[in-house]
This record gives C-alpha cells, sequence and structure tokens, in this order.
C-alpha cells in the first residue's frame, strides 16, 4: 500500500482509504453490520488502515459500526469523521429532509457552530469507542457560522489531544484560504471534495489551489458510487431507499455506455497489470496531481480487499492519459 503525508499534518494515510458511508445503510437502502465489519477488518489486513465516516452517516450507526470493527486494533487504525451535519441540533442553515435507514423522518442541518461541533466530536469518540480522532473534517460549509469561530472550537480539541488534524470538505478555494489563516499556525490539512473520471470539476480550480496552498486532498466517491467498478450491469435495479434509484449517472442507457467503455478501453489496461476495473478506476484517481487519496466505499470484505489492492498499482502517464481521453469521449448528456 503507498503511503502518502496528508499536507501539511504529520498523518500518513494510505493512498485507498475505506468509506463507511454505505456502512451507515442511510441513502444506501440498509446495511448489514456484520458484513460491514468483516469489510472494514479486511480492509485494515490489506493495509488500508483508514476509515472515513461521519456521524450524519445512519445517524451515528456507521461511527459504531466503526468502532465495532477496530475494537482491540485501534493503534494499527487511522479514524477520519467529520463535523458539522446535525439532526438533533436544528441550528445554522437547513440542509434538507430525509428518512433515516428505520425510515423515522429526520431534518439535516448545516451547524458548525462551535459548542456544536465539541459536542459533536465526544459524541463521535463515545460511538468508535476511542479517547482520539486523527482528522476531524468540517463535512459541508455552514454559511450562518464564521469559519474562525468553527476553527477555534477544533483547535482547541487538538490542544485537548482529542483531535490530531483538522480538515474540511466540500470546501471552495475562498473557504479553503479562511480556513487555512483562522487555524495558522496549526495546518488545515484537507479539503475532501468529490472527484471520479465522471465528475472531474475539481481540477480546474480546488486541486491546483489546494497544491498551492499545500493542503492535501482526500477526494470522495471515486467508483462513482460502484458504477466504475464495471459491476453495475443495465438490468440491475435499486430499492428507492438507495439514493442510486434516482442518480442520474445510473440510468440505465449511462451505465450501459460505462459499461461498454470501461470493458473497451480500461480492461486491456488492467489485464496488463492483473488488476480489476475498480483498481485501474482508482489508480487512475490517486495517480492524478494532487489527490492525496480516494476514499472507496465498501460493504463488504471482497469489495474492501479489492480496493485495498489498488494502493500498490501505479498505472503509466500513457496509461492515465488513454483512460482520461476515453473518458473525455463519453457521453454523459442528460445526467448532469
Ligand atoms: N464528504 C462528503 O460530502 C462525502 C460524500 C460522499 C461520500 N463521502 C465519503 O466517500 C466514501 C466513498 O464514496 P461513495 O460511497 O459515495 O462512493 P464509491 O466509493 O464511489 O462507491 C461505493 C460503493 O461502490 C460499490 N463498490 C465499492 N467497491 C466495489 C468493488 N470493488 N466492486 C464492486 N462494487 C464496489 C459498493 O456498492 P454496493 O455494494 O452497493 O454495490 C460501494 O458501497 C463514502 O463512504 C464516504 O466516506 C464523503
Amino acid at each position: 500500500m503507498i503511503r502518502r503525508r496528508l499536507g501539511q499534518s504529520d498523518l500518513e494515510l494510505p493512498v485507498i482509504v475505506l468509506g463507511a458511508w454505505a456502512i451507515g445503510g442511510w441513502q444506501w437502502g440498509g446495511s448489514d453490520d456484520e458484513a460491514a465489519v468483516r469489510a472494514i477488518q479486511a480492509g485494515i489486513d490489506a493495509g488500508m488502515n483508514a476509515v472515513d465516516t461521519a456521524p450524519v452517516y445512519g445517524f451515528g450507526h456507521s461511527e459504531e459500526v466503526v468502532g465495532r470493527a477496530i475494537a482491540g486494533r485501534r493503534k494499527d487504525v487511522l479514524l477520519l469523521t467529520k463535523v458539522g451535519l446535525r439532526w438533533d441540533d436544528p441550528r445554522g442553515e437547513f440542509y434538507f429532509k430525509s428518512q433515516d435507514q428505520n425510515g423515522k423522518p429526520r431534518e439535516i442541518w448545516r451547524n458548525a457552530k462551535p459548542d456544536s461541533v465539541v459536542v459533536e466530536v465526544e459524541q463521535s469518540l463515545a460511538r468508535m469507542r476511542t479517547n482520539h480522532i486523527d482528522l476531524v473534517q468540517i463535512h459541508w460549509p455552514d454559511p450562518t457560522t464564521p469559519i474562525e469561530e468553527t476553527m477555534g472550537a477544533l483547535a482547541g480539541l487538538v490542544k485537548q489531544g482529542k483531535v490530531r488534524a483538522i480538515g474540511v470538505s466540500n470546501f471552495n478555494p475562498a473557504q479553503l484560504k479562511e480556513a487555512q489563516l483562522a487555524l495558522a499556525p496549526l495546518p488545515l490539512a484537507s479539503n475532501q471534495p468529490k472527484y471520479s473520471l465522471v465528475a472531474r470539476d475539481i481540477e480546474a480550480r480546488i486541486l491546483p489551489f489546494s497544491r498551492e496552498l499545500g493542503i492535501g486532498t482526500i477526494v470522495y466517491s471515486p467508483l462513482e458510487q460502484g458504477l466504475l467498478s464495471g459491476k453495475v450491469p443495465a438490468a440491475r435495479t435499486f430499492p428507492e431507499t438507495d439514493g442510486r434509484h434516482k442518480r442520474a449517472t445510473f440510468q440505465a442507457p449511462v451505465r450501459a455506455r460505462v459499461n461498454a467503455l470501461l470493458e473497451q478501453e480500461v480492461r486491456p489496461i488492467a489485464q496488463r497489470h492483473k488488476a480489476t476495473l475498480a483498481q485501474t478506476v482508482l489508480a487512475w484517481t490517486t495517480g492524478q496531481p494532487g489527490v492525496t487519496c480516494a476514499i472507496a466505499g465498501a460493504r463488504t470484505p471482497e469489495q474492501a480487499r479489492e480496493n485495498a489492492g489498488a494502493g500498490s498499482l501505479v498505472l503509466s502517464g500513457e496509461e492515465l492519459a488513454t483512460i482520461r481521453l476515453a473518458f473525455e469521449r463519453l457521453d454523459l448528456s442528460g445526467t448532469r
């Protein structure tokens, strides 16, 4: 597993991080806790010893499952979680309505108030049964709370030894700059934006800006929720409680086009490396300038092991370019 330093922090992350959103069940049509625990453990055994979760993933459930999975091996694992999306403290900016994995109505608020983030970190520590979190990230910007105030509270948690490093997620360049200035002399370790072969918006401004500022980038949804694994046939159906049921990139004609492209253009490169399509797509993602690591979600040990295998795969410049060009030709009309 290749490892990289995260921005100016002292965290060394595996290039493939295990994503624990789906493990919470919410927006993913439920989940199987036993399989999830085994998936996390299989990932750690394969060198993917960092897990990204959030309080809102399953309304605490994902963090609890992560806590179960790492019991007895905390020192071998890096825990990345978030603050700033509350369902139990309706202050800040209303974000959206949802139903939890048990069908209970929930309202999500962007709330990064200083007292709220302190409470959230305490709750995350308890759910994951640990005394420190390696990276705490502000999940989404809260326009009602000055970034400086949130950062002041998080810096206090670093001083207390409860948090090792601070990052953000879904921040634009101006917000990144503000966050970095507010935290100094502590480094802003990272931003966590969405990025994949079918969602390359951050290449224009956010990635170059983060590189210039020395901020690490941990990208999410690199497999476009499984689509880019080549294992989602056009015929597969998703329950209404799975966000992919309505997701534009999961429309059957798009899936068919993506699968054909993966077979024609990516399969020969994968075969050359004795790798799978998912591994090759993940290696493409972590091979892009400015990307520190990619968070791949997994719900089964097989997926976790496969994704971890991408962490030692390095594609040549020519292979990276071939895959990029192929996806630039992909017709994604109607999906945005
Ligand atoms: N900061 C944010 O706002 C934000 C937003 C989204 C995600 N994230 C983070 O990023 C992580 C990853 O993003 P994501 O879950 O959206 O997308 P992803 O990693 O692109 O896709 C994960 C899903 O793809 C399928 N999959 C994964 N590996 C596979 C494999 N080897 N073969 C076949 N299918 C495979 C699984 O779906 P099935 O088992 O259901 O088929 C899995 O649940 C999340 O868990 C979360 O930690 C953060």
